[in-house]
């Protein structure tokens, strides 16, 4: 029987809580392909720990990702919901592409440039650096034939194809080449207090940044001291109106109208009178999604329940995948004692 293609993705937790962009601009988009794809969503902890980190508060953080992933919609029923740590496969797999990974190539990444701009690249983590072979394994070993990404991982993607590649012609047939899927977010969403940069979790100040996790007062203040722009029309016209233009996009994504109808009933109104109205549905928007996740958080058994399924499901694929990952790459299989 033809299986059906398969997704892959993972978004890191590397905060406390993912935010309104997470939600709009990947979270959605994972749950619409639940029902065309095989799919395969997990939370990237071994990524996680390639910059410093507290132990406790990634395990927390794991916890809640997993939540809000549920919360936002992945069925475990229909999707494995996983943690990358237990799939062991995943790291085994990251080792033999390292042997097929060029040095000058992982070197060329920009995502590690950017990420080790400040400090140096002397003092970033070996793990940083080999952080998208990694990322390789975690799409290969599943031989996913699409990977819904933000635009910032396409490069990412683009070695994974390479190692792919690489690896089939050096050792014969043996991953999919897997796609971007570059996500065509329901909304693309900025930062409230720099609505030219997107809305990032690593942001320097938080009350640009909705949480999933906000209390419905101080998520809607947020969306009240929001920068606009000079003028005074609702109007979305991202290059000389990018912050009405933000808002008017999330007021869109939550109520799922387009944004032409919500620039009409906003005709002749102050920005004032729209923020007012947009903060309403985003302070509602984060209270049923918070006491949704706290659910789920309240039973941490029947989270690891979840989680524990999800890891089985995924170990099936990923231990056929590395058997013939092994035995092409001339490793002697460990004989039953
Ligand atoms: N690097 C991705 C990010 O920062 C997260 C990630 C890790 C990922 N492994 C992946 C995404 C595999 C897609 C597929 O967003």
């Amino acid at each position: 029987m033809p299986r059906r293609p398969r997704v892959l993705s993972g978004a890191q937790p590397t905060a406390d809580s993912y935010h309104l962009g997470n939600y709009f601009g990947a979270f959605k988009q994972w749950v619409a392909l639940q029902d065309e794809f095989e799919a395969f969503y997990f939370i990237p902890d071994l990524h996680a720990i390639t910059v410093e980190y507290e132990p406790a508060q990634l395990r927390e953080r794991t916890y809640i990702a997993a939540a809000q992933l549920l919360a936002a919609g992945v069925d475990p029923e229909r999707s494995a919901l996983f943690v990358q740590s237990h799939v062991p496969e995943h790291a085994q797999l990251a080792w033999v592409l390292g042997g097929v990974t060029g040095f000058g190539e992982a070197g060329r990444m920009t995502q590690f440039k950017d990420k080790t701009a400040k400090s140096g690249r002397d003092a970033a983590s070996v793990g940083l650096f080999t952080y998208p072979v990694l990322m390789a394994a975690d799409i290969l070993v599943y031989q996913a034939d699409k990977v819904p990404v933000g635009e910032d991982q396409r490069q990412h993607i683009e070695l994974t194809r390479n190692l792919a590649q690489r690896f089939n012609h050096r050792f014969g047939e043996t991953f999919t080449v897997p796609e971007p899927y570059i996500v065509k977010a329901t909304a693309k969403v900025y930062d409230l207090q720099d609505p030219t940069a997107k809305m990032s979790g690593s942001a320097t100040s938080h009350s640009g940044v909705v949480n999933l996790t906000d209390e419905p007062k101080a998520a809607a203040k947020k969306i009240r001291s929001a920068v606009t722009d000079s003028g005074s029309d609702v109007r979305f016209d991202p290059a000389t109106k990018p912050g009405i233009s933000n808002l008017l996009s999330i007021y869109s994504a939550l109520t799922e109208r387009p944004i032409t109808d919500i620039e009409t009933e906003f005709e002749g109104q102050q920005y004032g009178h729209f923020k007012v109205a947009l903060a309403d549905l985003v302070a509602d928007f984060v209270d049923s999604f918070g006491s949704r996740t706290r659910e789920l958080l309240d039973d941490k058994g029947e989270l690891d329940r979840v989680l524990a399924a999800g890891a089985a499901t995924a170990r099936e694929v990923a231990a056929t995948t590395l058997a013939t990952v092994y035995d092409r790459s001339g490793f002697v299989p460990a004989a039953h004692p």
